[in-house]
Protein backbone atom coordinates (compact mmCIF):
# COMPACT_ATOMS: atom_id res chain seq x y z
CA UNK A 1 0.00 0.00 0.00
CA UNK A 2 2.40 2.69 1.26
CA UNK A 3 4.31 1.75 -1.61
CA UNK A 4 1.56 2.53 -4.18
CA UNK A 5 0.74 5.78 -2.80
CA UNK A 6 4.49 7.04 -2.52
CA UNK A 7 4.52 5.99 -5.79
CA UNK A 8 1.07 8.08 -6.80
CA UNK A 9 2.94 10.99 -5.73
CA UNK A 10 4.59 10.71 -8.88
CA UNK A 11 7.94 12.64 -8.37
CA UNK A 12 8.20 13.72 -12.19
CA UNK A 13 10.22 16.39 -11.58
CA UNK A 14 12.35 17.12 -13.76
CA UNK A 15 15.83 19.00 -12.47
CA UNK A 16 17.80 18.81 -16.06
CA UNK A 17 15.87 21.50 -16.95
CA UNK A 18 16.28 23.38 -13.63
CA UNK A 19 20.11 22.62 -12.84
CA UNK A 20 20.81 24.73 -15.92
CA UNK A 21 23.96 26.34 -16.24
CA UNK A 22 24.97 28.90 -13.09
CA UNK A 23 27.46 31.70 -12.57
CA UNK A 24 31.19 30.50 -12.95
CA UNK A 25 33.12 28.65 -10.14
CA UNK A 26 33.70 31.37 -7.68
CA UNK A 27 35.33 29.82 -4.70
CA UNK A 28 33.36 29.27 -1.66
CA UNK A 29 33.92 32.58 0.75
CA UNK A 30 31.74 31.47 3.31
CA UNK A 31 33.67 31.67 6.07
CA UNK A 32 30.94 30.69 8.88
CA UNK A 33 33.26 28.78 10.71
CA UNK A 34 31.04 27.31 13.61
CA UNK A 35 32.40 26.46 17.00
CA UNK A 36 30.23 23.52 18.28
CA UNK A 37 29.60 21.48 21.27
CA UNK A 38 31.00 18.01 20.82
CA UNK A 39 28.57 14.90 20.71
CA UNK A 40 28.18 13.50 23.94
CA UNK A 41 27.57 9.85 23.26
CA UNK A 42 27.80 6.82 21.33
CA UNK A 43 30.14 7.92 18.91
CA UNK A 44 31.28 5.94 15.68
CA UNK A 45 34.37 4.60 16.65
CA UNK A 46 35.07 1.93 14.21
CA UNK A 47 38.71 2.39 14.35
CA UNK A 48 38.87 5.52 12.69
CA UNK A 49 37.60 7.17 15.20
CA UNK A 50 39.43 10.90 15.81
CA UNK A 51 38.21 11.04 19.26
CA UNK A 52 40.53 10.68 21.99
CA UNK A 53 39.30 9.85 24.80
CA UNK A 54 39.62 11.69 28.01
CA UNK A 55 39.14 15.28 25.55
CA UNK A 56 37.80 18.32 26.80
CA UNK A 57 34.02 18.78 25.50
CA UNK A 58 35.43 22.17 25.04
CA UNK A 59 36.79 21.95 21.60
CA UNK A 60 36.04 23.46 18.54
CA UNK A 61 34.06 20.46 16.21
CA UNK A 62 32.29 21.06 13.17
CA UNK A 63 30.42 18.47 12.42
CA UNK A 64 30.34 19.54 8.47
CA UNK A 65 34.40 19.22 7.88
CA UNK A 66 35.77 15.72 7.48
CA UNK A 67 36.20 13.52 5.01
CA UNK A 68 34.49 9.99 3.72
CA UNK A 69 35.47 6.38 5.34
CA UNK A 70 34.81 3.55 4.12
CA UNK A 71 33.06 1.42 6.72
CA UNK A 72 30.81 -1.50 5.25
CA UNK A 73 30.42 -2.58 8.91
CA UNK A 74 28.22 -0.09 10.32
CA UNK A 75 26.59 1.01 7.17
CA UNK A 76 24.03 1.11 5.73
CA UNK A 77 22.00 1.47 8.12
CA UNK A 78 18.83 0.10 6.82
CA UNK A 79 18.48 -2.52 3.63
CA UNK A 80 17.06 -0.62 0.15
CA UNK A 81 14.71 -3.88 -0.55
CA UNK A 82 13.44 -3.67 3.44
CA UNK A 83 12.22 0.31 3.63
CA UNK A 84 8.48 0.30 3.16
CA UNK A 85 8.96 3.72 2.56
CA UNK A 86 11.26 3.59 -0.35
CA UNK A 87 11.11 5.55 -3.64
CA UNK A 88 11.19 4.12 -6.93
CA UNK A 89 13.21 7.34 -7.94
CA UNK A 90 16.10 6.66 -5.26
CA UNK A 91 15.68 2.72 -5.26
CA UNK A 92 18.94 2.41 -7.42
CA UNK A 93 19.48 -1.54 -6.13
CA UNK A 94 16.02 -1.96 -7.31
CA UNK A 95 16.66 -0.53 -10.86
CA UNK A 96 19.71 -2.40 -11.59
CA UNK A 97 22.64 -0.62 -9.31
CA UNK A 98 25.27 -3.44 -9.48
CA UNK A 99 28.25 -1.44 -7.83
CA UNK A 100 27.39 -0.68 -3.85
CA UNK A 101 30.21 0.69 -2.40
CA UNK A 102 27.97 4.30 -2.67
CA UNK A 103 26.13 2.83 0.65
CA UNK A 104 28.77 1.93 2.95
CA UNK A 105 30.66 5.38 3.41
CA UNK A 106 30.44 7.10 6.49
CA UNK A 107 31.37 10.38 7.04
CA UNK A 108 34.44 11.22 9.69
CA UNK A 109 34.30 14.71 11.14
CA UNK A 110 38.13 15.88 11.62
CA UNK A 111 37.44 16.94 15.19
CA UNK A 112 34.96 14.49 16.57
CA UNK A 113 32.76 11.59 15.81
CA UNK A 114 28.58 11.67 14.67
CA UNK A 115 26.81 10.42 16.89
CA UNK A 116 25.84 6.45 15.95
CA UNK A 117 22.25 6.75 14.85
CA UNK A 118 19.81 5.14 17.02
CA UNK A 119 16.02 4.98 15.17
CA UNK A 120 14.64 3.68 19.16
CA UNK A 121 16.52 6.73 20.65
CA UNK A 122 14.94 9.31 17.59
CA UNK A 123 11.64 7.60 18.10
CA UNK A 124 11.99 8.01 22.14
CA UNK A 125 13.06 11.81 21.52
CA UNK A 126 10.06 12.05 19.15
CA UNK A 127 7.47 10.99 21.80
CA UNK A 128 3.88 12.91 21.32
CA UNK A 129 5.35 15.17 18.48
CA UNK A 130 6.01 16.07 14.71
CA UNK A 131 8.84 16.23 12.75
CA UNK A 132 8.14 17.86 9.39
CA UNK A 133 10.52 18.01 6.38
CA UNK A 134 9.42 21.16 3.74
CA UNK A 135 10.55 21.06 0.43
CA UNK A 136 11.46 19.87 -3.03
CA UNK A 137 12.37 16.36 -4.23
CA UNK A 138 15.68 16.55 -2.21
CA UNK A 139 14.04 17.18 0.58
CA UNK A 140 11.77 13.87 0.04
CA UNK A 141 14.37 11.80 -0.73
CA UNK A 142 15.62 12.87 2.86
CA UNK A 143 12.59 12.04 4.41
CA UNK A 144 12.44 8.64 2.75
CA UNK A 145 15.56 8.05 4.56
CA UNK A 146 14.72 9.51 7.96
CA UNK A 147 11.56 7.07 7.36
CA UNK A 148 14.12 4.28 6.42
CA UNK A 149 16.11 4.52 9.19
CA UNK A 150 13.46 4.61 12.00
CA UNK A 151 11.34 2.53 10.95
CA UNK A 152 14.22 -0.08 10.87
CA UNK A 153 13.71 -0.52 14.58
CA UNK A 154 10.15 -1.21 14.17
CA UNK A 155 9.84 -4.68 14.34
CA UNK A 156 5.47 -4.83 14.08
CA UNK A 157 4.17 -2.97 11.01
CA UNK A 158 1.03 -2.81 12.72
CA UNK A 159 2.49 -0.32 14.74
CA UNK A 160 3.35 2.32 11.63
CA UNK A 161 0.57 4.21 9.80
CA UNK A 162 1.63 6.07 6.38
CA UNK A 163 -0.68 8.04 4.85
CA UNK A 164 -0.65 10.44 1.36
CA UNK A 165 -3.39 12.59 1.30
CA UNK A 166 -2.62 13.00 -2.15
CA UNK A 167 -1.57 16.13 -2.51
CA UNK A 168 1.00 18.62 -0.59
CA UNK A 169 1.26 15.95 2.55
CA UNK A 170 2.84 12.75 3.21
CA UNK A 171 2.92 11.62 6.72
CA UNK A 172 4.67 8.84 8.49
CA UNK A 173 4.10 8.06 11.90
CA UNK A 174 5.15 5.43 14.62
CA UNK A 175 2.06 4.60 16.78
CA UNK A 176 3.76 3.04 19.31
CA UNK A 177 5.24 6.75 20.42
CA UNK A 178 2.75 8.85 18.59
CA UNK A 179 5.74 10.19 16.40
CA UNK A 180 4.95 11.62 13.36
CA UNK A 181 7.63 12.33 10.68
CA UNK A 182 5.95 14.21 7.70
CA UNK A 183 7.03 15.60 4.33
CA UNK A 184 5.38 18.54 2.78
CA UNK A 185 5.88 19.04 -0.71
CA UNK A 186 6.78 23.17 -1.15
CA UNK A 187 9.66 23.18 -3.72
CA UNK A 188 10.07 26.88 -3.66
CA UNK A 189 9.27 27.46 0.06
CA UNK A 190 6.87 30.39 -0.63
CA UNK A 191 3.47 29.91 -2.96
CA UNK A 192 4.24 28.78 -6.41
CA UNK A 193 2.86 27.72 -9.90
CA UNK A 194 4.81 24.16 -9.01
CA UNK A 195 3.17 23.47 -6.00
CA UNK A 196 1.56 20.45 -7.01
CA UNK A 197 3.52 17.42 -6.44
CA UNK A 198 2.76 15.69 -9.69
CA UNK A 199 1.67 18.25 -12.53
CA UNK A 200 4.54 21.14 -12.16
CA UNK A 201 6.15 20.64 -15.52
CA UNK A 202 5.12 24.50 -16.44
CA UNK A 203 6.70 25.61 -19.24
CA UNK A 204 6.86 29.07 -17.47
CA UNK A 205 7.47 29.26 -13.05
CA UNK A 206 6.15 31.82 -11.23
CA UNK A 207 6.76 32.97 -7.87
CA UNK A 208 4.43 34.62 -5.08
CA UNK A 209 7.74 35.87 -3.39
CA UNK A 210 5.64 37.33 -0.83
CA UNK A 211 2.70 34.65 0.19
CA UNK A 212 4.08 31.70 2.23
CA UNK A 213 0.98 31.31 4.61
CA UNK A 214 -0.58 28.62 2.29
CA UNK A 215 1.75 26.58 3.08
CA UNK A 216 3.59 27.43 6.40
CA UNK A 217 0.27 27.17 8.48
CA UNK A 218 0.57 23.07 7.48
CA UNK A 219 3.84 22.65 9.15
CA UNK A 220 4.13 25.54 11.49
CA UNK A 221 2.72 23.14 14.70
CA UNK A 222 5.39 21.36 14.70
CA UNK A 223 8.18 20.35 17.44
CA UNK A 224 11.11 20.17 14.77
CA UNK A 225 10.95 21.69 10.72
CA UNK A 226 13.41 20.84 8.57
CA UNK A 227 13.31 23.71 5.32
CA UNK A 228 15.37 23.45 2.41
CA UNK A 229 15.00 24.91 -1.10
CA UNK A 230 17.33 25.65 -4.01
CA UNK A 231 17.26 23.73 -6.70
CA UNK A 232 14.05 25.19 -7.99
CA UNK A 233 15.37 28.50 -8.27
CA UNK A 234 18.61 28.11 -10.47
CA UNK A 235 17.84 29.76 -13.73
CA UNK A 236 18.94 33.43 -14.35
CA UNK A 237 15.51 35.12 -13.52
CA UNK A 238 12.30 34.37 -11.75
CA UNK A 239 8.58 35.24 -13.02
CA UNK A 240 7.15 37.05 -9.67
CA UNK A 241 3.77 38.05 -8.93
CA UNK A 242 2.38 40.32 -6.69
CA UNK A 243 -1.12 39.73 -6.46
CA UNK A 244 -2.86 36.41 -6.46
CA UNK A 245 -3.08 33.62 -8.93
CA UNK A 246 -6.49 34.15 -9.17
CA UNK A 247 -7.08 37.48 -9.68
CA UNK A 248 -6.43 39.16 -13.08
CA UNK A 249 -4.62 42.44 -11.47
CA UNK A 250 -1.62 40.89 -10.19
CA UNK A 251 1.62 42.37 -11.06
CA UNK A 252 4.15 40.72 -12.46
CA UNK A 253 7.80 41.31 -12.94
CA UNK A 254 11.11 38.79 -13.88
CA UNK A 255 13.52 39.89 -11.09
CA UNK A 256 16.84 38.41 -11.03
CA UNK A 257 17.01 35.22 -8.94
CA UNK A 258 19.46 35.00 -6.67
CA UNK A 259 17.32 38.81 -5.37
CA UNK A 260 14.25 37.24 -5.62
CA UNK A 261 15.54 33.88 -3.51
CA UNK A 262 16.86 36.42 -0.75
CA UNK A 263 13.28 38.04 -0.75
CA UNK A 264 11.76 34.23 -0.72
CA UNK A 265 13.85 33.79 2.44
CA UNK A 266 13.14 37.08 4.07
CA UNK A 267 9.35 36.22 3.71
CA UNK A 268 10.01 32.78 5.40
CA UNK A 269 12.66 34.07 8.31
CA UNK A 270 9.87 37.00 9.06
CA UNK A 271 7.28 34.38 9.37
CA UNK A 272 8.83 32.34 11.48
CA UNK A 273 9.98 34.92 13.58
CA UNK A 274 5.89 36.08 14.53
CA UNK A 275 4.72 31.97 14.51
CA UNK A 276 7.72 30.24 15.87
CA UNK A 277 8.89 29.82 19.63
CA UNK A 278 12.03 28.64 19.46
CA UNK A 279 11.75 27.21 22.53
CA UNK A 280 9.71 25.06 21.88
CA UNK A 281 10.55 24.60 18.08
CA UNK A 282 13.59 23.26 16.73
CA UNK A 283 14.57 24.88 12.87
CA UNK A 284 16.90 23.65 10.42
CA UNK A 285 17.62 24.89 7.15
CA UNK A 286 19.71 22.57 4.39
CA UNK A 287 21.79 23.93 2.51
CA UNK A 288 22.14 23.40 -1.22
CA UNK A 289 22.67 19.61 -2.48
CA UNK A 290 25.19 19.34 -5.00
CA UNK A 291 24.80 18.12 -8.48
CA UNK A 292 27.40 16.05 -10.43
CA UNK A 293 25.60 16.41 -14.34
CA UNK A 294 29.28 17.51 -15.77
CA UNK A 295 32.25 15.09 -15.45
CA UNK A 296 34.76 17.37 -17.21
CA UNK A 297 34.13 19.27 -13.80
CA UNK A 298 36.01 16.62 -12.24
CA UNK A 299 38.54 16.27 -14.80
CA UNK A 300 36.21 12.98 -16.52
CA UNK A 301 35.51 13.10 -19.99
CA UNK A 302 33.61 15.94 -21.35
CA UNK A 303 30.07 15.51 -22.49
CA UNK A 304 29.52 12.85 -19.60
CA UNK A 305 27.98 12.75 -16.26
CA UNK A 306 27.92 11.11 -13.17
CA UNK A 307 26.63 7.99 -15.08
CA UNK A 308 29.19 5.02 -13.86
CA UNK A 309 31.09 6.74 -11.49
CA UNK A 310 31.94 4.57 -8.30
CA UNK A 311 34.32 6.75 -6.97
CA UNK A 312 34.85 9.64 -4.80
CA UNK A 313 36.46 12.89 -5.59
CA UNK A 314 39.16 12.71 -3.47
CA UNK A 315 40.27 16.46 -4.16
CA UNK A 316 39.64 18.37 -0.71
CA UNK A 317 37.20 21.31 -0.43
CA UNK A 318 35.86 20.22 -4.38
CA UNK A 319 32.90 22.06 -5.83
CA UNK A 320 31.00 21.81 -8.95
CA UNK A 321 29.46 24.83 -10.73
CA UNK A 322 25.95 23.24 -9.67
CA UNK A 323 26.39 25.16 -6.43
CA UNK A 324 26.04 28.48 -6.49
CA UNK A 325 27.94 30.09 -3.24
CA UNK A 326 26.00 33.50 -3.78
CA UNK A 327 22.87 31.35 -2.68
CA UNK A 328 24.91 30.03 0.38
CA UNK A 329 25.60 33.26 1.46
CA UNK A 330 21.88 34.35 1.35
CA UNK A 331 21.03 31.99 3.69
CA UNK A 332 23.76 32.61 5.71
CA UNK A 333 22.86 36.25 5.81
CA UNK A 334 19.27 34.98 6.75
CA UNK A 335 19.81 32.91 9.11
CA UNK A 336 22.23 35.44 11.06
CA UNK A 337 19.83 38.19 11.14
CA UNK A 338 17.18 35.78 12.54
CA UNK A 339 19.38 35.26 15.27
CA UNK A 340 20.05 38.41 15.98
CA UNK A 341 16.45 38.81 15.98
CA UNK A 342 16.05 36.21 18.93
CA UNK A 343 14.84 32.80 16.48
CA UNK A 344 17.74 30.22 15.88
CA UNK A 345 17.63 28.48 13.03
CA UNK A 346 20.36 26.07 12.46
CA UNK A 347 22.22 25.38 9.02
CA UNK A 348 23.12 21.93 8.35
CA UNK A 349 25.70 22.50 5.88
CA UNK A 350 25.37 19.16 3.91
CA UNK A 351 27.15 21.02 0.23
CA UNK A 352 30.95 20.52 0.50
CA UNK A 353 30.20 17.00 2.33
CA UNK A 354 27.90 16.04 -0.90
CA UNK A 355 30.14 17.41 -3.20
CA UNK A 356 32.65 14.71 -2.60
CA UNK A 357 29.95 12.09 -3.52
CA UNK A 358 29.63 12.15 -7.12
CA UNK A 359 29.29 8.06 -7.19
CA UNK A 360 26.04 8.57 -5.12
CA UNK A 361 23.22 9.67 -7.91
CA UNK A 362 20.87 7.22 -9.39
CA UNK A 363 22.09 7.90 -12.75
CA UNK A 364 20.25 5.23 -15.17
CA UNK A 365 19.53 3.22 -12.08
CA UNK A 366 15.92 4.59 -10.72
CA UNK A 367 12.55 4.52 -12.29
CA UNK A 368 11.87 6.14 -15.83
CA UNK A 369 8.58 8.38 -16.04
CA UNK A 370 8.58 8.22 -19.67
CA UNK A 371 9.72 5.81 -22.60
CA UNK A 372 13.23 6.57 -23.40
CA UNK A 373 14.27 7.34 -27.11
CA UNK A 374 16.95 5.29 -28.81
CA UNK A 375 19.21 8.49 -28.82
CA UNK A 376 18.88 7.90 -24.94
CA UNK A 377 19.62 4.41 -24.82
CA UNK A 378 22.70 5.05 -26.70
CA UNK A 379 24.33 7.54 -24.53
CA UNK A 380 23.18 7.22 -20.86
CA UNK A 381 24.66 10.22 -19.57
CA UNK A 382 21.97 12.32 -21.75
CA UNK A 383 19.86 11.07 -19.62
CA UNK A 384 21.09 10.47 -15.88
CA UNK A 385 19.58 11.94 -12.98
CA UNK A 386 22.95 13.34 -11.31
CA UNK A 387 20.80 15.49 -8.84
CA UNK A 388 18.81 13.21 -6.48
CA UNK A 389 20.53 10.37 -4.26
CA UNK A 390 20.67 6.73 -4.30
CA UNK A 391 19.33 5.28 -0.58
CA UNK A 392 21.05 4.13 1.35
CA UNK A 393 23.21 6.19 0.86
CA UNK A 394 24.01 9.99 0.90
CA UNK A 395 20.80 11.56 2.75
CA UNK A 396 21.67 9.04 5.34
CA UNK A 397 24.27 11.07 6.76
CA UNK A 398 22.35 14.25 6.15
CA UNK A 399 20.20 12.65 8.91
CA UNK A 400 22.99 11.94 11.00
CA UNK A 401 23.82 15.37 10.96
CA UNK A 402 20.31 16.17 12.33
CA UNK A 403 20.03 13.36 14.65
CA UNK A 404 23.30 15.08 16.17
CA UNK A 405 21.31 18.04 16.97
CA UNK A 406 18.06 16.72 17.67
CA UNK A 407 18.64 13.88 20.14
CA UNK A 408 22.16 14.48 20.81
CA UNK A 409 21.66 18.28 21.47
CA UNK A 410 24.98 18.87 19.68
CA UNK A 411 25.15 22.74 18.74
CA UNK A 412 26.82 25.70 17.22
CA UNK A 413 27.49 28.95 19.67
C1 LIG B 1 30.06 24.54 4.86
O1 LIG B 1 31.07 23.64 5.17
C2 LIG B 1 32.24 23.76 4.39
C3 LIG B 1 33.18 22.65 4.82
O2 LIG B 1 33.39 22.71 6.17
C4 LIG B 1 32.85 25.14 4.57
O3 LIG B 1 33.93 25.28 3.71
C5 LIG B 1 31.79 26.20 4.23
O4 LIG B 1 32.31 27.47 4.51
C6 LIG B 1 30.56 25.97 5.07
N1 LIG B 1 29.55 26.92 4.68
C7 LIG B 1 28.79 27.55 5.56
C8 LIG B 1 27.82 28.51 4.99
O5 LIG B 1 28.86 27.35 6.75
C1 LIG C 1 33.85 -5.08 3.67
O1 LIG C 1 34.83 -4.61 2.79
C2 LIG C 1 36.02 -5.36 2.82
C3 LIG C 1 37.05 -4.64 1.98
O2 LIG C 1 36.49 -4.26 0.75
C4 LIG C 1 35.74 -6.78 2.33
O3 LIG C 1 36.90 -7.55 2.39
C5 LIG C 1 34.66 -7.40 3.22
O4 LIG C 1 34.28 -8.64 2.72
C6 LIG C 1 33.44 -6.50 3.29
N1 LIG C 1 32.52 -7.00 4.28
C7 LIG C 1 31.23 -7.05 4.06
C8 LIG C 1 30.39 -7.52 5.20
O5 LIG C 1 30.71 -6.70 3.01
C1 LIG D 1 19.43 2.55 21.25
O1 LIG D 1 18.81 3.33 22.24
C2 LIG D 1 18.02 2.54 23.13
C3 LIG D 1 17.22 3.51 23.98
O2 LIG D 1 18.00 4.57 24.44
C4 LIG D 1 18.94 1.63 23.92
O3 LIG D 1 18.17 0.85 24.82
C5 LIG D 1 19.68 0.73 22.95
O4 LIG D 1 20.62 -0.05 23.64
C6 LIG D 1 20.39 1.56 21.89
N1 LIG D 1 20.90 0.66 20.87
C7 LIG D 1 22.19 0.67 20.50
C8 LIG D 1 22.56 -0.30 19.44
O5 LIG D 1 23.00 1.41 21.00
C1 LIG E 1 0.41 12.67 19.71
O1 LIG E 1 1.29 13.57 19.06
C2 LIG E 1 0.71 14.80 18.67
C3 LIG E 1 1.78 15.60 17.94
O2 LIG E 1 2.09 14.99 16.73
C4 LIG E 1 0.20 15.53 19.88
O3 LIG E 1 -0.43 16.73 19.47
C5 LIG E 1 -0.78 14.67 20.64
O4 LIG E 1 -1.16 15.32 21.83
C6 LIG E 1 -0.14 13.34 20.99
N1 LIG E 1 -1.11 12.47 21.61
C7 LIG E 1 -0.99 12.09 22.87
C8 LIG E 1 -2.06 11.14 23.35
O5 LIG E 1 -0.10 12.46 23.60
C1 LIG F 1 -3.56 17.55 2.12
O1 LIG F 1 -3.01 18.20 3.23
C2 LIG F 1 -2.74 19.56 3.02
C3 LIG F 1 -2.03 20.04 4.23
O2 LIG F 1 -2.70 19.74 5.40
C4 LIG F 1 -4.04 20.29 2.75
O3 LIG F 1 -3.77 21.64 2.49
C5 LIG F 1 -4.72 19.67 1.54
O4 LIG F 1 -5.97 20.28 1.35
C6 LIG F 1 -4.88 18.20 1.73
N1 LIG F 1 -5.36 17.66 0.47
C7 LIG F 1 -6.30 16.72 0.42
C8 LIG F 1 -6.68 16.29 -0.96
O5 LIG F 1 -6.82 16.24 1.42
C1 LIG G 1 12.73 31.18 25.91
O1 LIG G 1 13.35 30.75 27.11
C2 LIG G 1 14.12 31.76 27.73
C3 LIG G 1 14.85 31.14 28.91
O2 LIG G 1 14.01 30.27 29.62
C4 LIG G 1 13.18 32.89 28.17
O3 LIG G 1 13.94 33.91 28.76
C5 LIG G 1 12.49 33.44 26.93
O4 LIG G 1 11.55 34.43 27.27
C6 LIG G 1 11.77 32.33 26.16
N1 LIG G 1 11.30 32.86 24.91
C7 LIG G 1 10.05 32.73 24.53
C8 LIG G 1 9.69 33.33 23.23
O5 LIG G 1 9.21 32.14 25.19
C1 LIG H 1 29.74 17.03 -26.94
O1 LIG H 1 28.40 17.26 -27.33
C2 LIG H 1 28.28 18.30 -28.26
C3 LIG H 1 26.80 18.58 -28.47
O2 LIG H 1 26.05 17.40 -28.45
C4 LIG H 1 29.00 17.90 -29.55
O3 LIG H 1 28.90 18.94 -30.49
C5 LIG H 1 30.47 17.65 -29.23
O4 LIG H 1 31.12 17.16 -30.37
C6 LIG H 1 30.60 16.62 -28.11
N1 LIG H 1 31.99 16.55 -27.70
C7 LIG H 1 32.62 15.40 -27.51
C8 LIG H 1 34.07 15.50 -27.10
O5 LIG H 1 32.08 14.32 -27.65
Amino acid sequence: MAKRQLLMLGIRASFHTLAAVLVAGVIFTAMFLSRNGMPKENPQSDGDSNVEEGEGSDRECNLFEGKWVFDNKSNPIYREEECKFMSDQLACGKFGRKDSSYKFWRWQPHKCDLPRFNGTKLLERLRNKRMVYVGDSLNRGQWVSMVCMASSVITNPKMMYFHSNGSNLITFKSLEYNATIDFYWAPLMVESNSDDPTNHRLPERIVRVQSIEKHARQWTQSDIIVLNSYLWWLRPHMKTLWGSFEKLDGIYKEVEMVRVYEMALQTMSQWLEVHVNSNLTKLFFMSMSPTHERAEEWGGKTNQSCYGETSLIDKEGYHGKGSDPKMMRVVENVLDELKRRGLNMQMINITQLSEYRKDGHPSIYRKQWEPLKESQVLDPSSYSDCIHWCLPGVPDVWNQLLYAYIVDDHHTT
